[in-house]
């Protein structure tokens, strides 16, 4: 089959269609016939080494974490899901004709695979940090950088879940915030001064890394009232970084039934081939990505 791997660390460069060995299902596993296949910011900066101490690996390696496709294999132990079915889910190496999941769900109908296979990584995301923020119904939560993949899907569950939610986005994506129920205003110089002018702010998250925790800190009054998935120096100053993942199946299992009431749209902002893996990391490098983008096997 093909796959997309990298021998060692560097640039987008590193990165080679190649003939490899098709994964086997094991215990508790599936394979898939990706159909497509979710591209994370986490995905290149693994091909840069940037974080060997989460995710120790041996080279070369493939690529991806996310995938959306037909069940082609079932693991010794699976039950409930059968040859055939279509499903969305977390794995390994998922750019790539097949690849073996150990997380996953039925998709839900009138999703596209290219759609689904944006969801997985950032739904688990979104839930996490809403759960560990600990903001509550009436609520106001400031989201710094959040018409990426996982602010789309925080602004969103938020809304749900009875939050009012103030974005930061560039100019650009002010009414995409709008769109998803949020408060906007751009990031920038005088940012926290336009967050004031919005409204309280009881809660925020850190989805960018921009250099804002300070501010974050200073606009909720308390720096156990932060949360960021982003700045690795946000605990110097009293705020959780939050790096271990979830549980994947109960974040899909909410999703799907927020996707199948229209209550929840991760759009694709494009879809690229397994060819074009490299030009899918640049573009999702240059940090301005609307919602998802995918590789399309
Ligand atoms: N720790 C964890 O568990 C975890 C999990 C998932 C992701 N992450 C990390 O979290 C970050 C976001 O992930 P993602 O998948 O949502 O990324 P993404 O889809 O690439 O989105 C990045 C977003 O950042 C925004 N942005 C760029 N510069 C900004 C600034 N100065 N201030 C505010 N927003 C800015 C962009 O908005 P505009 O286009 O409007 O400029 C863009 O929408 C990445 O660094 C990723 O590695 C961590």
């Amino acid at each position: 089959m093909k796959r997309v791997s990298f021998a060692e660390f560097g640039g987008p460069d590193v990165l080679r269609l190649e003939d490899a060995e098709e994964p086997h299902a094991g215990p508790g596993q599936i394979r898939v016939a990706v159909r497509a296949a979710g591209v994370n910011p986490v995905d290149w900066r693994i091909r840069e080494g940037q974080i060997l101490s989460a995710h120790p690996i041996e080279l070369p390696t493939g690529v991806g974490l996310d995938a959306a496709g037909v069940v082609d294999e079932v693991g010794e132990g699976v039950e409930g899901v059968e040859v055939g079915d279509h499903v969305f889910g977390e794995g390994a190496d998922t750019y790539a004709e097949f690849a073996v999941l150990s997380a996953w769900a039925r998709m839900p109908e009138g999703l596209t695979f290219e759609e689904a296979a944006g969801y997985p990584s950032v739904v688990e995301t979104a839930l996490r940090v809403l759960r560990e923020v600990g903001v509550r119904p009436g609520q106001t939560l400031l989201v710094s950088g959040a018409s990426g993949g996982v602010g789309s899907a925080v602004l969103q569950l938020a809304r749900e879940r009875g939050v009012t939610v103030i974005g930061t986005a560039s100019a650009a994506n002010q009414e995409y915030l709008r769109e998803l129920g949020a408060l906007a205003t751009t990031y920038g110089q005088g940012w926290a001064e336009r967050v004031r002018r919005l409204g309280r702010v009881d809660a925020a998250l850190d989805l960018a890394g921009a250099g804002v925790i300070r501010e974050l800190v200073e606009l909720t009054g308390d720096p156990g009232k932060v949360v960021s998935i982003a700045d690795l120096d946000a605990p110097k100053l009293g705020v959780r970084f939050s790096g271990t993942a979830g549980s994947v199946p109960d974040a899909l299992a909410e999703a799907v039934g927020l996707i199948e009431r229209g209550r929840l749209h991760i759009p694709v902002e494009k879809a690229y081939a397994l060819t074009e893996a490299a030009a899918a990391h640049i573009d999702s490098q240059a940090g301005h990505t609307r919602g998802r983008r995918v590789i399309v096997v």
